[in-house]
């Protein structure tokens, strides 16, 4: 384990290599115990820099040769470090350097490197794993040719693959068997893979539009076959969407996924063999939800992409993580969009991002883990692998499609290939790329302010007022921005904030949006929807003949990621709710007039008590003919108790939850008939299908079903938990099922337990069921510290085990991140668990220890006695003297957050 006082890295230290490695010739003899790894280099000196020694990672190997040009040499260990002196200033032009070291797969419970799983061995290289296999460049701007040949026993380990293409396979003694491949695309380390397993794969050819043919393959353990036609589909989905949207071709013969069921994240894009999480591969009706479906289509759909955007094009270095993962993110966003259709799905998914941006971008832009998508300066990688790097970056990504037009954005995502296929480069190089394609655009005129958004941590406020002048008809608003300080960084300058906006008249029309001093359009009518531009610290736009005063709808389809005060009143927001023609709008309408009143429950000293205007507009929508089942829920459901707390200075998680809970009690009683119809209305009939529409429905019937079973046991009526459990019973899907058995759950029904018991006979063959079954139970709403009580006795379930990141993630996350009145005891006990866990995973999986670690990231936004008892928390696991160097930096920063 790497010591606590592991060294900063800066970005603005970078230099470029001293060497290159031109080539590599890898040989395997797996064995869980003792692997052998031959590694034949080509080299070359880098002759843009001073000559320097050769300086290789390596980490938890055991080396046993070294030659160069097949002569021995000497050579030492510098922390961490393999040194060859006598390599400083060798003459330019190739040479080879053979290393031999053995690893140990079944040792390695940190999942980075070549690992043991289910009886056979994986990858996983990103960011810095390759360094665990082989002493190596391990750099992303190093780019070598791989040939891999992989020995091992053929009974145990039918299936042996690695990057590219086959070239050879055969018999070697002993019962062993190997298989050489070839990749001929040059890669850096990070996107090495290799795989030894029992498997059995889902196969399929598809033909691209310049002809080929090309082989698609999901492999899995013997027995899930029937799980992955929905992953086949989505990645056939995927190669013609980015041939179809982008032109970007599948560029080998076969493309290959792996389903492994330890991984410490969603998946990883190795070239031509990505490797996944089962979590998002393995999907039948009886197994997974709709929202399991769906997040297998994106994150499919997000490896796949990143073959270009990741791998054609990698990363100069990791400080430009967000050029391969906010562009991929941004694409499988796009994907997900274009495979929903029609408007309304398209705006559901729209809304689900920015939810999720919320819920943990906005939390960590305001807390101590602040940074910029592109870092200054960090300690362990991993714990970069943020939802700002990755989220906040897709959405400045689809700020420059903002600003250039869809069109103008696919020009310079060509332009960036044109210039770029093949090479190392950094987020500033893109940016150009897709300002150059479009000279005329505002991007292009704004770029290096532009660019902020790279270097500036924080989320900016964006304020707006509007003045009506009825003599002149002239309706002016006046924006302005600021940025509270964010560690590092006190002051901040004035970001590119595109805030798409419409006027809407009292009586729901869209008003013409004409500028001062315009002039007609070429298409003869001013729009009525447009992008302002937002660039100085405040700005005046005013509108002319505008005939009567509007209601201002902005930010239309979230198109900065900022939060807006517009000072709207409850009836503005109520006309917004009924008529905006933007969907994302009429949402954040419906969740503006919630937030109001829980956020005046929770600070006030009285109960929530819903009036009359809100439940007649939430009856409204759950009434309403025309719009869609899914808009229907996203709407009714009330703002998280995380977002809600971000609003607060000071947080009482208890008082949090129990307004939200009383919301969503009475909203339960006003609408009892609604929710009625609402659930015999939304029944999908026939066959299983993940379809926009069919997901929707489900998800509007789940709701209901939720909310009568809540009335229904507090008024002690047992007809609705009664339908519940025979609905429960009866199910033929994942989602119809489970969410029946949280009907039960969140309304505290006694048929919860039997429900519970009969979920777990009937799913306990099937690990990522299970996974759902401890997830359920830890989420529960609390009441009277049953659900925490729950989760400690469930850490002894046979089937609890903390060293596979899924079960683990199943149950401390999901009670630690996902249910803070569980969580935040006044007696401390949720921290005090928390903590153990953190210092139990430290010992064997420091990366997920880490993610756990961030649970405490608010703790000084807390209010008494919270706040104390956190820090204490905190405190004790930063005093554990040998504890990774990733935990560390991420308690270090929490305690300096006072
Ligand atoms: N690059 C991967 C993705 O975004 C994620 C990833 C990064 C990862 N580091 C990892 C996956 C470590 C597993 C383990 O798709
Ligand atoms: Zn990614």
């Amino acid at each position: 384990m790497r010591e606590g006082t592991a060294p900063l890295i800066r970005r603005e230290d970078y230099s470029a290599p001293a060497f290159w490695i031109k080539s590599v010739d890898l040989t395997f003899d797996l064995d869980p115990a003792k692997t052998l790894v031959i590694n034949k280099m080509q080299l070359e000196r880098n002759l843009d820099v001073p000559a320097q020694a050769l300086r290789l990672h390596g980490e938890d190997l055991n080396l046993t040769r070294v030659l160069v040009n097949g002569e021995s040499v000497s050579f030492r260990h510098e922390e961490g470090l393999l040194v060859i002196d006598s390599l400083q200033g060798v003459p330019a032009g190739p040479f080879t350097l053979e290393i031999r070291n053995t690893c140990a797969p079944e040792k390695n419970t940190h999942l980075s490197g070549l690992y043991t799983s289910g009886g056979g061995f994986f990858t996983q290289c990103e960011a810095e794993g390759f360094r665990r296999i082989t002493y190596f460049l391990d750099r992303p701007d190093v780019m070598a040719v791989y040939t891999v040949t992989l020995r091992a026993n053929k009974q145990q380990y039918p299936v042996l693959l690695s990057n590219g293409n086959l070239v050879e396979q055969g018999e070697l003694d002993n019962g062993r068997h190997f298989a050489k491949w070839n990749d001929p695309f040059p890669k850096p380390s990070y996107l090495f893979a290799l795989v030894a397993a029992d498997l059995v794969a889902r196969e399929q050819w598809v033909t691209t539009r310049s002809g080929k043919n090309h082989l698609l393959q999901v492999y899995v353990r013997r027995g899930d076959l029937d799980k992955t036609e929905h992953a086949m589909n989505s990645l056939i989905a995927s190669v013609v969407w980015d041939e179809a949207r982008f032109k970007l071709p599948l560029d080998l013969e076969r493309f290959m996924i792996v389903a492994v069921g330890d991984f410490n994240m969603g998946a990883m894009e190795n070239k031509g063999l990505n490797i996944f999480n089962t979590k998002y591969v393995l999907a039948n009706p009886a197994t997974a939800t709709d929202s399991d479906y769906l997040g297998i289509e994106s994150v499919v759909g997000h490896e796949y992409f990143h073959n270009w955007t990741g791998n054609r094009i990698t990363c100069r270095d990791w400080f430009q993580l967000s050029l391969k993962e906010g562009l991929t993110v941004f694409r499988d966003q796009e994907f997900s969009m274009d495979m929903a259709g029609s408007a309304s799905a398209r705006a559901v998914k729209r809304i689900d991002d920015v939810r999720t941006l919320r819920l943990s971008q906005f939390p960590e832009d305001a807390g101590p883990m602040a940074h910029p998508v592109r870092p200054d300066s960090y300690v362990e990688i991993n714990n970069f692998y943020t939802a700002t790097v990755y989220d906040k970056g897709a959405e400045v990504v689809r700020m420059m499609q903002t600003l250039v037009g869809r069109d103008g954005f696919a020009h310079g995502m060509t332009l960036y290939f044109e210039r770029h296929d093949g090479s190392a480069v950094t987020c500033d190089e893109f940016a150009q790329a897709i300002a150059d394609a479009n000279p005329q655009s505002e991007l292009a005129r704004l770029l290096p302010q532009f660019k902020r958004w790279y270097s500036q941590a924080g989320t900016p406020r964006v304020t707006a007022r509007g003045r009506y002048d009825a003599p002149s008809r002239t309706y002016t608003l006046l924006l302005e921005q600021s940025c509270g300080s964010t560690p590092g960084q006190a002051e901040k300058q004035p970001f590119v904030i595109p805030i798409a906006m419409g006027l809407v008249a009292r009586d729901g029309r869209a008003l013409a949006l004409q500028l001062e001093d315009e002039a007609l359009p070429a298409s003869g009518a001013y729009p009525q929807e447009r992008v302002l531009v937002l660039s100085e610290n405040r700005e005046f736009f005013t509108f002319v003949n505008v005939d009567e005063e509007p209601v201002p709808s902005l930010l239309r389809g979230f198109s900065a990621p900022v939060t807006l005060a517009d000072g709207l009143s409850d009836n503005d927001l109520l006309l917004l709710l009924q008529h905006d023609t933007d969907p994302f709008n009429r949402w954040e309408a419906g969740q503006r007039l919630a937030l109001a009143r829980l956020l005046a429950a929770v600070r006030g000293d009285g109960d929530l008590q819903l009036d009359q205007p809100f439940i007649g507009a939430m009856r409204g929508v759950l009434t309403h003919p025309t719009l869609d089942a899914a808009f229907k829920e996203l709407l009714l459901s009330p703002p998280s108790e995380i977002y809600i707390a971000e609003q607060l200075e000071s947080v009482d998680p208890q008082r949090v939850h129990a307004a939200r809970e009383a919301m969503r009690m009475q909203l339960a009683q006003a609408l009892r008939d609604d929710w009625a119809v609402a659930f015999e209305a939304n029944q999908a009939t026939g066959g299983y299908a993940p379809d926009p529409i069919s997901v929707g429905k489900r998800g509007l019937a789940n709701l209901a079903l939720n909310m009568l079973c809540l009335d229904a046991v507090a008024r002690g009526d047992t007809v609705w938990p009664g339908r519940a459990y025979q609905r429960f019973k009866d199910a033929s899907n994942m989602t119809d099922r489970q969410g029946a058995l949280w009907a039960l759950l969140a309304s505290h029904s006694e048929l919860a337990e039997p429900a519970l018991a009969r979920f777990y006979e009937l799913f306990k063959g099937e690990p990522l069921v299970i996974d759902k079954w401890f997830t359920l139970q830890a989420t529960a709403p609390e009441s009277g510290g049953r659900v925490f009580a729950r989760v400690k006795a469930l850490m002894n379930h046979p089937d609890f085990t903390i060293k596979n990141p899924n079960r683990a993630r199943s149950l401390i996350a999901a009670v630690c991140m996902g249910n803070p009145a569980a969580f935040h005891r006044s007696d401390a006990a949720g921290y005090v668990f928390w903590a153990d866990r953190v210092l139990e995973l430290d010992g064997i999986n420091p990366q997920l220890a880490a993610r756990m670690a961030r649970v405490m990231d608010r703790w000084s936004r807390l209010a008494e006695p919270y706040r104390s008892a956190a820090r204490e928390a905190v405190s004790r696991v930063a005093a554990k003297p040998d504890l990774s160097s990733d935990v560390r930096e991420i308690v270090t920063r929490a305690l300096a957050d006072a």
